[in-house]
């Protein structure tokens, strides 16, 4: 029937479909899942704005949710993957299935207040034992799509306290190229509100790829730049550049420990794990704008209010020559060229906590890189020695190259030089960590955030 004939009756019986659906919908909390999305104050500045508090909030990856029929049972096999009586495809799997919104964060080890974010590899069940939560999040923007961070020629900046993390923990802060939208589409409407559309440099393969069933079992690659993976004895910070079909999966990363600077990170050293700690992480680019090459993820650390001096003589540094020559075969990737176009084009903020019970995560800190002994890191003994290990990420910032801290006593080349901030337009008119609080000529806030006092640095 050509569309000029669609009677009335059949319009009205298309709105009485939509209903339908919608009311079906209401099961699968797609649109309430916003109120359980846990809240987290973020700040972006400028060298001539200074830092703004944004309220930003976090979801938890897809995979956490639970997944089930109308009649609630799970539509997850006991082996974690997809049934696939009820989800041959992705069309009848979305007519089955529904993937529950309103997950209950706490129970998954994550909580947040103002702009702090706790995450716990365990939480603690009614009988008092440890449970696995090992959560990962990412945050999302004011729009129900994730938040694109675009960091070339920018810094990026925050405060963490891994003094709880031993041997074999993984507490991770990074950026992936993930779609903005997580996929969304018609029978994912949900999308990044649900956490979805996860990729990253190891190109996993997961039940759902880019927000659509998973059938071919293909892995998902896509550009990665770990801008902190760490407990409390070794560290590193490592570009993955990909192609759409591979990446450099090792990375071209620099760990201080590995290259002989054994001192430097951990309890009790240079940069003292024991207490929280300020990490800085600037992506400088050939010609100094936020379009041009990038050569340099300069890494910068502060602790008691003051620039650490760099592990390095000529600072803490991945430069193009130095991922080329890493020999992970980064340079068939493009190096860190490809790692500052995805940089420009924007990235997806992310944070997770884990364990790995193949590999105890030597990779991170046993044998050359770092002082754990090549079994400490299982995670029977963490979970027996270490039930309540857990970070702390705090004071997340981004923007322009210097804009983001503020030392009290720096001694930085010409790239951490610290910008003054200025104004904030913080909502409760208090100033933030770092920011301006008096001065000539100043007229923003006087009054700091609670748990900070206004400190004298010049006129
Ligand atoms: C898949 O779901 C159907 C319907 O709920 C159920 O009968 C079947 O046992 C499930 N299969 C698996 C492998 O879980
Ligand atoms: C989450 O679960 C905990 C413990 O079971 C409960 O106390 C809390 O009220 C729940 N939170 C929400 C938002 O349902
Ligand atoms: C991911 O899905 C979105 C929405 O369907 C689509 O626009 C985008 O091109 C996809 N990206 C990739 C890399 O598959
Ligand atoms: C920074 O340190 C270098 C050597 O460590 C020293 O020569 C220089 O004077 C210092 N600069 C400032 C501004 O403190």
């Amino acid at each position: 029937m050509p569309p000029s004939f669609r009677s009335v009756l059949t319009i009205a019986a298309l709105a009485s479909c939509q209903f339908a659906s919608a009311q079906k919908k209401r099961q699968n909390p797609d649109d309430t899942a916003d109120r359980y999305h846990p809240a987290l104050t973020v700040y972006k500045c400028t060298t001539a704005g200074g830092c703004v508090a944004n309220e930003r909030a976090l979801v938890i990856d897809w995979n956490y949710h639970w997944f089930h029929t109308a009649d609630w049972l799970s539509c997850t096999t006991d082996t974690g993957s997809v049934n696939a009586t009820l989800c041959p495809d992705q069309a009848t799997c979305a007519e089955n299935c529904f993937v529950q919104g309103d997950s209950n964060y706490t129970n998954n080890g994550v909580s947040t207040s103002g702009d702090t974010l706790t995450m716990y590899q365990y939480t603690i069940n009614e009988d008092g034992e440890p449970q696995n939560a090992s959560p990962r999040l990412y945050l999302l923007g004011d729009d129900g799509n994730y938040e694109m961070l675009q960091l070339l020629g920018k810094e990026l900046t925050f405060t963490v306290d891994l003094s709880t993390l031993p041997c074999g923990e993984n507490a991770a802060l990074y950026l992936g190229e993930m779609d903005k939208t997580g996929g969304r589409n018609e029978h994912n409407t949900g999308g990044a509100k649900l956490g979805s559309g996860y990729c990253d440099a190891q190109c996993p393969v997961q039940n759902w790829k880019n927000g659509t069933l998973n059938l071919d079992g293909s892995g998902y690659c896509c550009n990665e730049m770990d801008i902190l993976e760490a407990n409390s004895r070794a560290h590193s910070f490592t570009p993955h550049p990909c192609s759409d079909t591979d990446c450099d999966k090792s990375g071209c990363g620099l760990n201080p420990y590995a290259q002989g600077h054994t001192n430097y990170y951990g309890l009790g050293g240079t940069v003292d794990t024991s207490k929280p700690f300020t990490v800085i992480t600037q992506f400088i680019t050939d010609d100094g704008t936020t379009t041009g090459t990038l050569t340099t993820v300069n890494r910068r650390y502060m602790q008691g209010g003051k620039l650490v001096d760099s592990a390095n003589p000529k600072g803490d540094s991945i430069t193009t020559e130095s991922c080329n020559a890493a020999g992970t075969g980064s340079e068939k990737f493009g190096g860190l060229t490809t790692m500052g176009e995805a940089l420009g084009r924007g990235m997806v903020l992310t944070f997770a906590i884990w364990n790995d019970a193949s590999g105890y995560m030597n990779w991170l800190d046993a044998g050359t890189n770092g002082p754990c002994s090549e079994t400490e890191g299982n995670p029977a003994l963490i979970i027996q020695e270490n039930p309540r290990t857990h970070v702390v990420f705090s004071n997340i910032r981004w923007g322009d190259i210097g804009s983001t801290f503020k030392s009290g006593a720096g001694n930085g080349s010409t790239t951490t030089k610290p910008a003054p901030t200025t104004t904030t337009s913080a909502p409760t008119a208090t100033q933030t960590h770092y920011g301006q609080c008096g001065g000539i000529g100043y007229s923003g806030p006087k009054a700091c955030a609670s748990g900070f006092k206004c400190t004298k640095l010049n006129d």
